[in-house]
């Protein structure tokens, strides 16, 4: 019989996590602040606690896990990873589709795996609340159920439009004991100025990341932080634990490393989860085509600049080297909420540069489609986000047929999508299209980059 799931034994979890920037062929290059010069950690220290600002800038390979850290991933963890069988005789493909699925943490996605672990610092520090933003609400619901653990207060920015399409993220977020408000709001002045200038814009992350800053930094006593669900450096490092225990599960069975990973990156973190120790084993020899996948209608990877941008709109985070579609970027109200950020994570930007990652784009229809055929075979409702990875996956698969060879596919199940059933029900009601954003929109946002310092294109050509 086909081995359909393979399990870790709870004491067979990984216990540090693995950190790339140790082994970037061409290294990163340092965040700058306002001036130009690159910034020093004392100057994020107003937003982060040390001991994250630590894991952001160090260039240790690995890093342990606190033991409190395990105890309370042990909820969910370590996850399956799963043979997508059903699909492979659907598609009557010679290739082996594994799944590592990240859907059966409580709220429902990778993203408990950096909220518990940030939350859990933040409490080492002696903060007592934590601001951030969400634009799907899968980030949201993860930092207020992380926070109610912890015993910290949480207030969550979420992107007008998701606050509007995904009322029940909400109520999760406030079950988990969070206050959340649609963005921009008017509690923040980065808000009203928005709402000055557009009072009728659905939102972007953007946006919200400026709110949930703005108010962190404003608390007076200083035990408020912000807290971000994916970009910076420590967020990769944190999801690292998925792509470690698959490393573990496939020898398990005794299978190979695969020939291709693949994760939706929206800002990078469930893709980089899962890669990046791939992303190890490519650097040192082993032939791995590594894939994030997004949408052509917000395609930062494809198509835009690696440029030195803003985390947010209000220009408050310091300069990250990234590709970037511009922080005034106002996504397309497409149903994948968690892939509209305007950026991506520096280091998911340089190993493009580099050429260890291949990124693509997805129409929406296709990722329906195959989040369709998904449902209809191996049975379970996947997120918006993560039909773009399904889709690319089982494009490799019909390849792998075409070809006759018997490839290792290998992607993340990032989250359900049973809090996005309204975006099925526009598939289904024949209301979605298409969108591919136009070179002069995507011009007129790269426009925001063209004052700002530019980075170097720096790569070995080894990719
Ligand atoms: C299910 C799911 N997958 C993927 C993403 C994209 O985020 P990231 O690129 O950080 O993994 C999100 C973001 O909200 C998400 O909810």
């Amino acid at each position: 019989m086909t081995t359909k799931k393979i399990f870790l034994k709870e004491d067979e979890i990984p216990r540090q996590w693995y950190n790339l920037a140790a082994d970037l062929p061409s290294p990163l290059q340092p965040p700058l602040g306002p001036d130009g010069n690159p910034i020093t950690p004392d100057m994020l220290a107003p937003v982060f606690p040390m001991n994250l600002i630590e894991q952001e800038v160090s260039p240790e390979r690995w890093i342990d896990i606190p033991e409190e850290v395990l105890e309370i991933l042990y909820r969910w963890r370590p996850s399956p990873l799963r043979r997508a069988v059903y699909l492979e005789q659907h598609l009557e493909t010679p290739a082996r589709i594994y799944y590592k699925d990240e859907s059966l943490s409580p709220p429902g996605s990778h993203k408990p795996n950096t909220a518990v672990t940030q939350a859990w610092y933040n409490k080492q520090f002696g903060i007592e609340r934590l601001t951030t933003e969400t634009g799907a609400g899968q980030w949201g619901s993860a930092l207020a159920f992380a926070c109610k653990l912890l015993g910290l207060e949480c207030k969550v920015y979420m992107v007008r439009i998701s606050f509007d399409q995904k009322p029940f993220r909400k109520l999760m977020m406030q079950t988990w004991g969070a206050n959340c408000v649609s963005s921009p709001s008017n509690e923040t002045q980065a808000g009203r100025d928005i709402l000055e200038k557009m009072p009728d814009t659905s939102g972007s992350l953007g946006i919200a990341i400026s709110e949930a800053i703005e108010a962190a930094v404003s608390d007076e006593t200083g035990k408020t932080r912000y807290s971000l669900g994916s970009v910076l450096n420590h967020v990769m490092l944190h999801q690292t634990i998925i792509g470690l225990e698959v490393k573990k599960q496939l020898e398990l069975i005794g299978e190979r490393t695969p020939d291709i990973v693949i994760g939706c990156a929206g800002g990078g973190s469930n893709f980089a989860g899962l890669a990046f120790p791939f992303v190890y084993d490519k650097i040192n020899g082993a032939e791995i085509e590594i894939i994030p996948t997004e949408p052509e209608a917000c395609p930062t990877m494809t198509r835009a600049h690696f440029a030195y941008d803003h985390g947010d709109t209000a220009r408050m985070t310091p300069l990250l080297p990234m590709h970037s579609l511009g922080h005034t970027f106002v996504p397309p109200p497409i149903h994948a909420g968690g892939l509209r950020y305007h950026g991506m994570a520096p280091l998911v930007s340089q190993g493009i540069v580099e050429g260890l990652l291949k990124p693509r784009a997805y129409h929406q229809l296709k990722c329906y489609e195959s989040s369709l055929l998904w449902a209809q075979t191996e049975g379970t409702i996947t997120a918006p986000e993560t039909s773009h990875a399904i889709a690319c996956a089982i494009d490799e698969a019909i390849k792998a047929k075409e070809e006759g060879k018997e490839k290792v596919i290998l992607f993340n199940y990032s989250g359900h999508g049973l809090m996005d059933l309204t975006g099925y029900e526009s598939y289904l009601n024949g209301e979605l299209t298409d969108y591919s954003l136009p070179d002069e929109e995507l011009e007129k946002y790269q426009d925001a980059l063209k004052d700002l310092p530019k980075p170097e294109i720096k790569k070995t050509g080894r990719w």
